[in-house]
């Protein structure tokens, strides 16, 4: 006997970033972080657990994967099969519409997925703070794609724990507007993961403990201003979270930035300057997100895309939370 189920998850990008881990096992966050659930960038993922099979097999965008990106599913399989009491293996299948590994939260939205679609093909009866927090586990900011809008992750506590922590969403997608325009600066892997960079960070850079003390500081502005429905706040802190970030990896030599990045940033201050109100953000890869109000996304995405060195611009906007899809719309072949 089989059980299936195919869930579709969106990426997210964060505007207070998560960077660090608590020193304990679980995959704690080390600071709380803010981010918004997108509507560009999709992952639809089946979960079939089969009786037959002998391992877990993944099959990502049509290719089979072992390794390290085979054994991250199983550990999230193993949590479901020891919750629901399930022991069979399971056929994951996975696709994506963006590249995989480029610094577009390609792991937020698959975990996402994953998540949710192996809870319910296991049969277990979870709420969504419970698949959150499944998904965190795996990977922290796909906590966060369950949700839809604008979405919170707090830290992990500070003492050792294994409760729960999950994400929630702050403004939902349908209550504010404001956009991002993804400046894609060519589909190369990155080197260097975000989990291995963040435990680089934390081992060999000096700023690393700066990075402790100012990100929660800047979350919390991302937050009020988030709040406060006040865009120009928001943005100044969200570049800051994000500068701060990349300032802490630097200095352990993990350096995601590549020319066009600085030549994207350079645009970014350079439009501020004409008085367009855009603020930038960069995760584990060399891309730039740029946040920007509806009414000036067309120009700006305009300009950006003129620049030497970048490839595509698209514009993504606040979607909603990770979703089942019904098993005749979602069977696979
Ligand atoms: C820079 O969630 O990919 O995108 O928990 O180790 O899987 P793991 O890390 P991951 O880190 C994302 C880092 C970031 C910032 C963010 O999304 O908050």
């Amino acid at each position: 006997m089989s059980r299936t189920a195919t869930a579709l998850a969106h990426a997210n990008i964060a505007f207070s970033k998560y960077w660090g881990k608590r020193p304990y096992p679980g995959n704690y966050p080390a600071v709380p972080s803010l981010s918004l659930t997108l509507d560009a960038m999709t992952t639809r993922t089946t979960v079939t657990f089969d009786g037959a099979l002998a391992a877990d097999r993944l099959t990502l965008g049509g290719t089979v994967e072992a390794g390290r990106p085979l054994e991250r599913v199983t550990a999230l399989l193993d949590r479901v099969r020891a919750a629901s009491g399930l022991r069979a293996r399971a056929a994951v299948t996975s696709q994506n519409d963006f590249p995989t590994a480029s610094g577009l939260a390609s792991s937020a939205s698959g975990f996402a997925a994953l998540a949710l679609a192996a809870v319910h093909a296991s049969g277990l009866d979870w709420s969504l703070e419970q698949v959150s927090d499944l998904a965190r586990r795996s990977s922290a900011s796909a906590g966060r794609s369950l949700y839809g809008g604008f979405v919170e992750l707090p830290a992990g506590p500070a003492e050792p724990t294994d409760a729960p922590l999950f994400a929630r969403t702050l403004v939902p997608a349908a209550d504010l507007d404001w956009r991002l325009l993804v400046v894609s600066l060519g589909d190369t892997r990155k080197d260097v993961s975000s989990s291995d960079g963040m435990v680089r960070t934390a081992a060999e850079s000096p700023y690393y403990p700066a990075w402790l003390e100012v990100g929660p500081r800047l979350h919390d502005e991302v937050r009020s201003a988030l709040l406060a429905r006040d865009f120009e706040r928001f943005g100044a802190a969200a570049e800051k979270s994000a500068l701060a970030m990349h300032a802490s990896a630097f200095a352990a030599g993990v350096i995601y930035w590549q020319a066009p990045t600085l030549q994207v940033l350079g645009a970014v201050r350079e439009l501020r300057g004409r008085g367009v109100a855009v603020f930038a953000t960069m995760d584990a890869g060399p891309h730039v997100k740029v946040l920007v109000r509806p009414v000036d996304a067309g120009p700006a995405a305009a300009h950006l895309r003129a620049l030497p060195g970048v490839g595509r611009v698209f514009e993504a906007k606040g979607a909603e939370g990770a979703q089942l899809i019904p098993p005749s719309v979602g069977a696979e072949t």
